[in-house]
């Protein structure tokens, strides 16, 4: 039967009610298939996908090499279980991604611990902080997302819908707030206010030995796309320093070219101590993982952490696969040579809109930020409007912030001149269709 015939005879709108709402979705769309920067839909509809699947499909949709490494991985075996046995690119993967540390500090050996999301991930950075320190509380910043697992969620405050109602949560987390310049008197300002209010919460509410870890985002995500100030990691690192507090950089968004830096933390000249990746690391398929110093992973002892499917054998050749190609595409430089036009282009764009309260961005992380007047307030209606209009003209965007006021555009890393041409053309109509 071919597909045309296979669609008459499929209800796809009672297949969708079968799903829980649980899942909210930002489209109905029904996918036939996926390559690079477009999705078609299996009713012939075909779509610039800005938004990579919130930030994974760093090398576009089945790269060939991704789909080459992952279908001979298959062949030669899918679950090779962590506990049980070594297999071939989880052992290579375990040499070559420790090498990407951001900012290594000389005479250090950096290992890898591998899991399946980037809930998972931060989970592995929160029980090594507690297990190498001996101390219980963490310090995140307001609009933090880190993920949905209870301890995760702990860390989570981008938006009250992923707290409400599931406390208890883990004791010992506080929260100072993220420099955010657009909405703390710019980036000086934000940044001193950030620091005080560590001061103060050490001041007030927890001695600075109680604390494990700082958990932080180099670029906030979820919380709204907000680049900091390019002091606030140094400033949090010196914080860290003084008390021997740990800093866990939560990369899971912004790392992996998508800011044109491996990691975004290289922006600055800040040592973390625990990277947090997932999304991007491969390509799509579920992996994630941390990175610290040989001699604080290796205090995890044997069995204290893992999982069945964690480092998995496919998910492995993906990753490698994944690393090729950022290395032979020069993905980073073209994150950032794509992204600094594309900020140009899209202020340029925003000029006159009054409602577009910012642009920013950092490599293919861009927001634009939607606002009424001195107090700015949020206006996530014409976030969602723009969503709207952009997907009539076949692109996709999402939104994000607190309040649902901003829109995101993540590119994959690998779409074309063309493509960029398009997506701007399309934003700027799009933005004078909202009357933004
Ligand atoms: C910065 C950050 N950390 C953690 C997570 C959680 O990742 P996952 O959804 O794979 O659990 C996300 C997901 O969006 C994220 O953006």
């Amino acid at each position: 039967m071919d597909q045309h015939a296979t669609d008459l005879l499929t209800d796809w709108a009672a297949l969708r009610s079968g799903i829980p709402p649980v899942w909210a979705r930002y489209t109905d769309l029904v996918v036939e298939r996926a390559s690079g920067s477009w999705i078609e839909t299996i009713d012939g509809g075909r779509f610039l996908d800005y938004t990579s699947g919130i930030g994974v499909t760093n090398t576009g949709h089945a790269h060939p090499r991704v789909v080459a490494s992952i279908g001979e991985q298959a062949e030669r075996g899918i679950h090779l279980q962590q506990n049980i046995v070594y297999h071939q690119p989880g052992l290579e993967l375990h040499r070559r991604l420790p090498q990407r540390f951001p900012n290594p500090r000389s005479g250090t050996e950096y290992g890898l611990f591998l899991a399946n999301s980037g809930a998972e991930a931060v989970e592995a950075a929160m029980k090594l902080a507690k297990v190498a320190t001996r101390r219980t509380a963490f310090i995140a910043f307001r609009g933090g997302f880190h993920g949905r697992t209870h301890a995760a969620m702990s860390l989570t405050s981008s938006s009250a819908r992923y707290r409400t109602h599931f406390d208890p949560l883990l004791s010992g987390v506080h929260f100072v707030p993220y420099p955010y310049p657009l909405r703390m008197g710019g980036r000086d300002a934000s940044l001193a206010t950030t620091m005080a209010a560590i001061d103060e919460l050490f001041a007030t509410v927890v001695a600075p030995d109680d604390v494990a870890a700082f958990v932080v985002e180099p670029i906030l995500g979820e919380g709204g796309y907000v680049v900091p100030p390019d002091g606030f990691l140094p400033a949090v690192r010196e914080v860290a320093d003084r008390y021997g507090i740990l800093l866990a950089v939560d990369e899971v968004q912004s790392g992996y070219a998508r800011t044109g830096r491996f990691f975004a933390t290289e922006w600055t000249d800040a040592a973390p101590d625990i990277v947090i990746m997932a999304k991007g690391i491969a390509s799509g398929l579920p992996l994630s993982g941390i990175l610290a110093p040989r001699t604080l992973l290796d205090q995890l002892s044997p069995g204290s952490h893992g999982g069945t499917y964690g480092g998995n054998a496919v998910a492995c050749a993906a990753a490698l696969a994944t690393l090729d190609v950022i290395d032979d595409e020069r993905l980073a430089e073209r994150a950032e040579r794509i992204g600094e036009r594309m900020l140009t282009e899209l202020r340029r764009a925003a000029l006159d809109h009054a409602h577009v309260a910012e642009v920013r961005g950092r490599g293919l992380m861009l927001a634009i930020e939607f606002a009424d007047g001195g107090a700015l307030t949020p206006r996530p209606d014409l976030a969602k409007g723009l969503l709207v209009e952009a997907m009539a003209r076949n692109v996709l965007l999402l939104t994000c912030g607190t309040y649902g006021q901003a829109v995101r555009i993540i590119p994959p890393l690998v779409t074309t001149d063309d493509e960029v041409d398009m997506a701007l053309g399309v934003i700027t109509e799009s933005l004078a269709a909202i009357g933004a």
